[in-house]
């Protein structure tokens, strides 16, 4: 079985993000054949539609980034029940110049995570909504919204919550045999 590149995208930028913890535990998980590697979104500048005479250098280098992507994993907390500005910003950067979106046809899972017990559901289908309507095939089920979380991780940023970690161990096994299916589709 060889090995499926996952761009993880993490929706907070401070340095001890639970979110951020999520986005690096991935690859301590039995995942079954997937790789992963973390995008920063923190040097997009707000998107405007101005720059595309001549785009930042921060908006080409994520927009080649998104293109070369095999699959896309959100990893993100809730701000104010909608998704974090930083990500929305990423959304529309990619999502522009007009017809050259490198979203077109993407393949992704989100997991959406918070402090208390909701796991962010507000911010989850905020970015299900916006991705959706930049033609990202998103995993329906299962559904990760992962709650508490100052209690999974310890010191170092080690995932040491067994339950979580079996949780997203299998929402990782179904979200191969998604990006496996997306593929087998489009090839068809
Ligand atoms: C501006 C702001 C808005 C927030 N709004 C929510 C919210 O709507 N729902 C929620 O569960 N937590 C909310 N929180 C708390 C976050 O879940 C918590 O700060 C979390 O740790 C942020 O994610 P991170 O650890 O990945 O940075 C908010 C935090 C901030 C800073």
């Amino acid at each position: 079985m060889s090995n499926i590149g996952v761009t993880v995208i993490t929706g907070s930028l401070r340095k001890e993000s639970f979110s951020r913890k999520m986005g690096r535990a991935l690859a301590g998980l039995p995942a079954p054949g997937l790789t992963f590697s973390i995008l920063e979104i923190g040097d997009l500048p707000h998107y405007n539609e101005d720059y595309e005479v001549d785009p930042p250098a921060a908006f080409t280098r994520f927009r080649s980034a998104i293109a070369a992507s095999e699959a896309l994993l959100f990893v993100t907390p809730e701000f104010n029940r909608g998704m974090p500005g930083v990500l929305k910003n990423a959304i529309d950067v990619g999502s522009r110049p007009w017809g050259k979106s490198v979203w077109n046809g993407k393949t992704a899972g989100v997991i959406s995570m918070s402090t208390g017990p909701i796991g962010g559901f507000g911010a989850h289908h905020a970015l299900r909504q916006s991705l959706m309507s930049v033609n990202v095939a998103v995993m329906p089920h299962p559904e990760a919204y992962i709650g508490n979380s100052p209690s999974l991780f310890d010191g170092d940023g080690t995932l040491i919550d067994r339950s979580c970690a079996d949780f997203v161990t299998g929402f990782l096994t179904s979200f191969r045999t998604w990006i496996e299916k997306q593929r087998s589709e489009t090839r068809s």
